[in-house]
């Protein structure tokens, strides 16, 4: 499938300081000159901050992490995960399309997201609250068909539940996540034919959907209030407490791992594949690419030597 940018860009993108810090932390997790290691994590923040990627927001990131926009711009567009158009305010409805969930009805909930949502895909329904768009296997086929919304799978769909569900998503409830026919889970349809003695016994929502309800998350995006950052290195005592004990384990500024060592045999610290500018492919002005010419350029410089 072919993934294009979207043609209405934002002037720029900047992280708030909260999520600058957070990816900060994810970038001192690799050795030195391996920042960009951080670029999957630092991407899918600036998607939480806004919802989808925008232009500026990769070259955004691939700044911040020391590489080639079009290094970015390939990570970006290879992963669906990764939203490359708006999406509504208040979630992006994802139908598995693929062959469980179609046999079992997929196609009836496209066409309800058609009728409430808009008529194609990546689009914002309007009253910019909703879009969907059909996605492969998620992996819940023995509670087909199902469609993901916000954090949470929602189970065991037909057209009529998907439509009050948009309707609740719509007035600000959160209905609960898991199989929405009365299943507890995969069990059959019929009822459990195994540890059947247990049916009734203990929390009435399965381990995966309680987990959901508990949390809390469900279209809520990714802030940071969500967890402490547990990167000890990067605070400084009295600060520097164990999360989970509260006893300050953190040495005085322990350094990142692998600071001032050699990345690899040829005892470079910083990474090595930097192009010459952050995006310059190959053009009439420049029909080498700018690396093809910094490339001549050493090999000038060597020469001379
Ligand atoms: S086919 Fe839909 S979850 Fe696997």
């Amino acid at each position: 499938m072919l993934r294009r940018l979207s043609p209405v860009q934002p002037d720029s993108f900047e992280f708030t300081p909260a999520n600058l810090e957070w990816a900060h932390v994810q970038m001192s997790k690799y050795p030195e000159g391996r920042q960009q290691s951080a670029i999957i994590p630092v991407l899918w923040r600036a998607q939480e901050q806004e919802g989808w990627l925008s232009r500026p927001a990769i070259e955004y990131c691939a700044n911040l992490l020391g590489m080639p926009y079009i290094r970015a711009l390939e990570v970006a567009t290879f992963y669906f995960m990764f939203q490359l158009q708006p999406v509504g305010s208040v979630a992006n409805i994802q139908i598995c399309g693929t062959t469980t969930c179609m046999i079992c009805g997929a196609e009836d909930l496209i066409a309800v997201c058609k009728r409430k949502i808009a008529p194609t895909p990546h689009t914002l329904s309007a009253d910019g609250k909703f879009s969907w768009e059909e996605v492969e296997c998620l992996g819940a086929c023995t509670n087909a068909p199902m469609a993901q919304i916000g954090k949470d799978y929602y189970e065991d769909l037909t057209p009529a539940k998907l439509e009050e569900l948009i309707d609740a998503f719509s007035a600000g409830q959160v209905p609960l996540p898991g199989p929405q026919n009365g299943r507890f889970s995969s069990e059959p349809l019929g009822g459990p034919v195994a540890l059947a003695d247990l049916q009734g016994q203990g929390d009435p929502l399965n381990a995966s959907a309680a987990l959901a309800r508990d949390i809390g998350e469900t279209v809520k995006r990714i802030d940071g209030t969500e967890v402490p950052i547990l990167a000890k290195w990067l605070r400084t005592p009295p600060a520097a407490a164990d999360d989970r004990s509260g006893v300050d384990t953190a040495p005085e500024r322990e350094p990142r791992p692998s600071a001032g060592k050699p990345a690899d045999a040829t005892g470079v610290t910083e990474q090595e594949a930097q192009a010459a500018s952050a995006a310059r492919p190959q053009s009439d002005r420049e029909p080498a690419g700018a690396r093809a010419v910094e490339r001549a350029e050493q090999k000038d410089d060597a020469i001379d030597r």
